[in-house]
């Protein structure tokens, strides 16, 4: 069989990432802006992004940081249950989605919403449904770790039921369940990151336990990896590539109560052709890392192709700036494709 040497991928898109603030962003921004041409911006910094002047500030702060690069940044407001129509119909133009995150579920979300309940969330749902904003789920309910997300399957269906005109996203799906829910709601999609594709909680926490690669959700079981992997491979129309790259200090992952997060910003793409050429898909990668998303999102990216190669890359160990260092998955491993230099 004949074995590609080279590969490229046209206007990659993240729809899930978390970039930070401040030297965090300076250090991570470029390290998805110089190969993506655009990403989904979660709002859950301290504090949240709740009101458009803050909203406004980190856009800037994120075009500063990556300004060097063809890139978009599509930035997410964090979920109230009481925002008025008023509030949301003026900062429509200014975001991609919301984000709704159940209180205290993962990182720096403790201003979540304390109540999952269709009635509680309305007031929001029913004016982001009339003016036709996605909303991005973190779903999880705060039962046994394993189970969190199996037990958010019927709060999915209770929204989608109850708004069947609002475009909702399944943030980062770690289960099998997740991804049979995805044929049942037209109005249901989902992003699914690079290490829910390759990892198990046996790589978490079967062995030496490995902080860099713990997140929120945790990496669930064989089967459900192996679904999650069979609706990627075939960029299943719902689904869209969200790395959820969510670098936290090296000291924050290498200590007792190690962040929820697993860093993979600047492998994600040479990770990816790898996978999809293991599994001659290929000629999927386009669809599912760009293509879904834009059809999704109605996104009309900016022309972006990267281009990799097969030659070696040797993952840093860290990536450092100022006093900020974070360390990447796959950290001193030697990955089979790089991107090409221009
Ligand atoms: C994310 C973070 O660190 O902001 N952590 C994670 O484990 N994925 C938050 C999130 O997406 O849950
Ligand atoms: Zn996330």
């Amino acid at each position: 069989m004949s074995s590609l040497s080279t590969f490229e991928i046209n206007e990659p898109l993240d729809m899930h990432l978390h970039l930070r603030d401040d030297d965090m962003l300076k250090l991570v921004g470029p390290l998805t802006s110089n190969t993506f041409t655009g990403a989904l911006i979660m709002p859950n910094l301290v504090p949240p992004i709740t009101t458009k002047e803050a909203l406004l500030s980190y856009k800037d702060r994120i075009k500063e940081a990556c300004k060097d690069d063809i890139f978009d940044a599509h930035v997410t407001i964090f979920f109230q249950a009481d925002y008025s129509y008023e509030f949301l119909k003026d900062i429509k133009e200014d975001i991609i989605g919301i984000k709704l995150y159940p209180a205290g579920i993962t990182t720096n979300s403790e201003t979540g919403v304390s109540s999952m309940d269709v009635e509680v969330l309305r007031p929001t749902l029913e004016s982001m449904s009339k003016l036709g904003i996605p909303l991005c789920i973190h779903g999880e309910t705060n039962g046994f770790v394993m189970d969190r997300e199996k037990e958010f399957m019927p709060i999915y269906e209770s929204i989608a039921k109850a708004f069947p005109d609002l475009k909702i996203i399944m943030e980062h799906i770690t289960t099998k369940d997740a991804v049979e829910l995805l044929e049942k709601y037209e109005n249901l999609h989902a992003t699914v990151t690079l290490q829910h594709l390759l990892i198990t909680l046996d790589d978490v926490a079967g062995g030496m336990l490995q902080p860099h690669l713990f997140c929120k959700p945790i990496a669930k079981r064989p089967e459900d990896r192996s679904a999650l992997l069979a609706a990627a491979l075939k960029a299943h129309p719902k689904l869209m590539f969200g790395s959820d790259s969510a670098p936290h200090p090296k000291h924050k992952k290498e200590s007792c109560g190690c962040a929820a997060g697993v860093f993979t910003s600047p492998i994600a793409l040479q990770v990816l052709v790898e996978l999809f050429e293991k599994h001659n898909c290929l000629n999927k990668l386009n669809d599912f890392v760009s293509l879904n998303a834009q059809r999704i999102y109605g996104l009309t990216p900016k022309k972006k192709t990267i281009s990799l190669e097969k030659s070696d890359f040797v993952v840093p160990s860290s990536y450092k700036f100022k006093d900020e260092i974070v360390v990447p998955m796959y950290a001193d491993e030697i990955l089979a494709w790089s991107i090409k230099k221009n």
